[in-house]
């Protein structure tokens, strides 16, 4: 049966709405305790606490009440639960629609009080984002957008903000985003390391400097403010479905480009399958073919 996206997208506005609110009452509990401790999952670095698990069981349960036949994949109750940086099976299902969410994005920051938090929620059909609503409770933001609707800043704002929807030019004028991300041992550490400083300054790249580099500390975040222009590009190593799902959906409705691992810049290619890899950069508009730097970068 046909979707509506409409009543899809409301139902997704209100559940990001609510969940922000169990995030920023569950961090004041947490701030307020003595005994609030965060487990560690793959490594020290990679962190859940008891109000991911919380947000992702209230979403888990709102979805499956409101829509039945929808598969649910959350990033706390994934099976998979080795992170390694080979594709899993969550795009590559042949389920003919999925929920990809990420109860909270920027489990790091929220420990640490760090306001780039958000809940972030997709709909994915046939491998597909159609539906993303990413919402920052601490600092009110709630970025949105459905399949050929257009993207939204606090409902309101249509995304790009004025005068940022044009193609990025070149390197040497952008504002870039990158992340360590939890993976930090050989060899996945120093090829995140040649990547940021080839993108801050580099003679391959014909000497161009980035204006900066900026790391938010949340995947959907970046992606949101790629797709709302305060960001050029996001490029990063690590992203798992749920990380990306909702933001896909939100800076392709807002004129950007999201490459997955097998992007081939030079044809303007975009991996067909964005939700199942590992690897991604995201951009507002294309590069034009005429900048190498932009298209060495996309190529990595
Ligand atoms: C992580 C954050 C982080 C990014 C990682 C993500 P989490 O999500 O978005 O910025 O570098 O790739 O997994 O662990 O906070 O949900």
């Amino acid at each position: 049966a046909q979707l509506d996206l409409d009543s899809i997208l409301e139902f997704t506005i209100n559940l990001a709405l609510e969940a922000g609110e169990m995030i920023r009452a569950g961090q004041q509990k947490r701030f307020a305790s003595e005994s609030s401790n965060e487990d560690e999952k793959v490594n020290s670095v990679d962190l859940v606490t008891e109000v991911d698990k919380a947000v992702e069981a209230f979403i888990t349960k709102k979805i499956k009440e409101t829509y039945p036949d929808h598969q649910f994949i959350g990033e706390e109750t994934f099976k998979g639960e080795k992170v390694t940086d080979e594709p899993t099976w969550i795009g590559k299902s042949h389920q003919p629609s999925k929920c990809l969410t990420n109860p909270i994005d920027g489990t790091t920051n929220f420990i640490h009080g760090f306001p780039c938090v958000a809940t972030s929620i997709g709909l994915a059909v046939g491998g597909k984002p159609v539906v993303g609503v990413i919402y920052n409770p601490f600092l009110d933001q709630l970025y949105s957008a459905a399949k050929g609707k257009g993207a939204y800043l606090n409902r309101k704002t249509k995304l790009p903000i004025t005068g940022k929807g044009k193609p990025l030019q070149s390197l040497g004028h952008a504002l870039i985003a990158i992340e360590y991300g939890s993976s930090r041992s050989a060899p996945a550490l120093p090829s995140k390391v040649k990547t940021f400083q080839t993108l801050a300054a580099s003679p391959e790249l014909g000497g161009k400097m980035c204006h900066s580099l900026r790391s938010m500390g949340s995947a959907a975040l970046n992606i949101a403010t790629v797709a709302s222009g305060g960001l050029d590009m996001y490029w990063e190593v690590g992203c798992w479905a749920w990380d990306v799902c909702a933001g896909i959906c939100i800076l392709e409705e807002a004129g950007g480009v999201m490459f997955g691992s097998k992007g081939s810049s030079l044809s303007g290619e975009v991996d067909s399958d964005l939700l199942t890899g590992r690897k991604y950069l995201a951009m507002r508009g294309i590069a034009p073919t005429s900048d190498e730097s932009t298209l060495q970068v996309q190529q990595r």
